[in-house]
């Protein structure tokens, strides 16, 4: 049921346009115009500052709506109460000083970010918005989960973005972020070795920003959630994702070094190689920060090798921003990846953008991209060749006597082996590469298969 909008303007024409656009921004997260405050889920104050007076009025206007805000509030409902225009510019600190209950004060240069503003609100109060965003799995889910068998477990341990990527809808959809405290993570990674699992991949849709809080008050970070899994005995190996490149931090840098169980393989999304264009997706990262962390990683961890995802064709990216993707691409280097055209999510900030890119452009720059991106997988998966690495093997081939695994670097390995050896690590020699799997013999020296 669309919730009721109810927007009061003073003053001149130009605030009689912003509240036309303030509702457009609003519309698509399902608040319809209303034309009393009576009932409203949120009324906006468009204000005007052209004389003492005219602010004054403003205040008592508010004092007014307070009672009727308690009224709703005192009944199980929510008004969300918002002051814009110029005594919002001029005034700002006076009006939450003044008027604590309002929820928000915003300026007109921020229009564009109110569906995040109210997400924030809402959340405040215990609330999630109650949005309809079509759901595009490809995009809003969490990683999907690959052919989990009994050896290759996944354990969600945070859900929920704080981020507010102005593309993204998961900080609407699934709200606030939430990490599960510590105990019960390690209590069912337990749980999992104890039925098979050789190897756990910790989830989260910022899984790095990860703060579970322990029954003793203590605050853990991922590393030391890390650290705590790793102790697992019959555990092998340890995965993490997704990350968000401005969270990772010195300790879980330090955790790749020391923790030999943990896996030479991240996924740490980019999204553009320009700085413009981040800032645009309200992306808390520069280029020149990424490329920093992902040198410390190096440092710390030699072998680790990255994947991450990319969208091309946000809105206003020039061809220039663009070639700065590919030169990012060229500089780092990728062993996997996944790329996107910008797809506009009604109710996001980025939807109502200037500078939207036609379809032919965006089509383009994503073969180009994904051209970059597939040399740079298959030149490391022929890197491989002549290698021994340790696969877990977790499935059944195509082909009878055939088994798949992943090697430490998440590379799809194809091996010849008795289906006795499903669910261990064998060491297999690499004998030959495609961009998306290995073929392999086995080297032995592996695990056995029963105890
Ligand atoms: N358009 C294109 N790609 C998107 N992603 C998320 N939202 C959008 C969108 N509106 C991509 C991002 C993210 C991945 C899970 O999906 O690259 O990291
Ligand atoms: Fe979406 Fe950004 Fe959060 Fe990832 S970090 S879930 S892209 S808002």
């Amino acid at each position: 049921m669309a919730k009721k909008l109810h927007i009061k303007t003073y003053g001149c024409q130009m605030n009689v346009y912003d509240s036309e656009r303030i509702a457009e921004v609003l519309g698509p997260i399902g608040f319809e115009l209303s034309d009393t405050p009576d009932d409203a889920d949120m009324v906006i104050l468009n204000t005007c500052h052209i004389r003492e007076r005219a602010a004054e009025k403003v205040f008592s206007e508010l004092g007014r709506l307070r009672g009727k805000k308690a009224e709703k509030e005192s009944g199980g409902g929510r008004m969300i109460l918002g002051v814009t225009g110029c005594v919002a510019q001029a005034q700002g600190e006076e009006v939450t000083r003044r008027a604590p209950y309002v929820d928000m004060v915003f300026g007109p240069q921020t229009y564009h970010r109110l569906p995040e503003m109210v997400a924030r609100a809402a959340r405040e109060h215990g609330h999630v918005l109650d949005i309809d965003f079509p759901e595009d799995s490809k995009f809003d889910s969490l990683p999907p989960a690959r052919n989990v068998s009994g050896a290759a477990a996944f354990l969600a341990v945070q859900e929920g973005c704080d981020k507010f990527c102005t593309y993204c809808v998961v900080p609407y959809t699934r709200g606030a972020e939430y990490s599960r405290p510590p105990e019960g993570v390690v209590a069912e990674a337990r749980i999992l070795v104890d039925a098979g699992a050789k190897e756990i991949t910790l989830l989260g849709q910022n899984v790095n920003a990860y703060h579970g809080e322990a029954a003793d008050g203590s605050e853990w970070n991922l590393a030391r959630l890390i650290r705590d899994v790793a102790e697992i005995d019959g555990l092998e190996r340890i995965r993490y994702t997704t990350s968000y490149p401005a969270e990772i931090n010195d300790d879980l840098i330090t955790a790749h070094a020391e923790v030999a169980k943990l896996m030479p393989y991240l996924h740490l999304p980019i999204q553009s190689g320009s700085d413009a264009v981040l800032n645009a997706m309200n992306r808390q990262h520069t280029v020149d920060a990424f490329k920093d962390v992902v040198q410390k990683l190096r440092a710390a961890r030699p072998d680790l090798s990255l994947s991450s995802d990319f969208i091309v064709g946000f809105p206003g990216e020039t061809d220039a921003d663009f070639e700065a993707t590919l030169k990012l691409v060229e500089d780092v280097t990728f062993i996997q990846a996944y790329s996107f055209k910008y797809s506009s999510r009604p109710g996001t900030p980025a939807a109502l953008m200037d500078g939207q890119i036609p379809e032919a452009v965006k089509a383009e720059r994503l073969a180009r991209l994904q051209a970059l991106l597939d040399t740079q997988s298959l030149d490391f998966n022929l890197r491989a060749v002549g290698q021994v690495l340790p696969v877990l093997l977790d499935r059944t081939g195509k082909h009878t006597g055939q088994l798949i695994g992943r090697s430490p670097y998440m590379q799809a390995v194809v091996v010849d082996a008795p289906e006795a050896l499903l669910h261990t690590i064998q060491n297999v020699t690499i004998t030959q590469a495609g961009p998306n799997s290995l073929m392999g013999e086995l080297a032995g020296g592996g695990q056995r298969a029963c105890a």
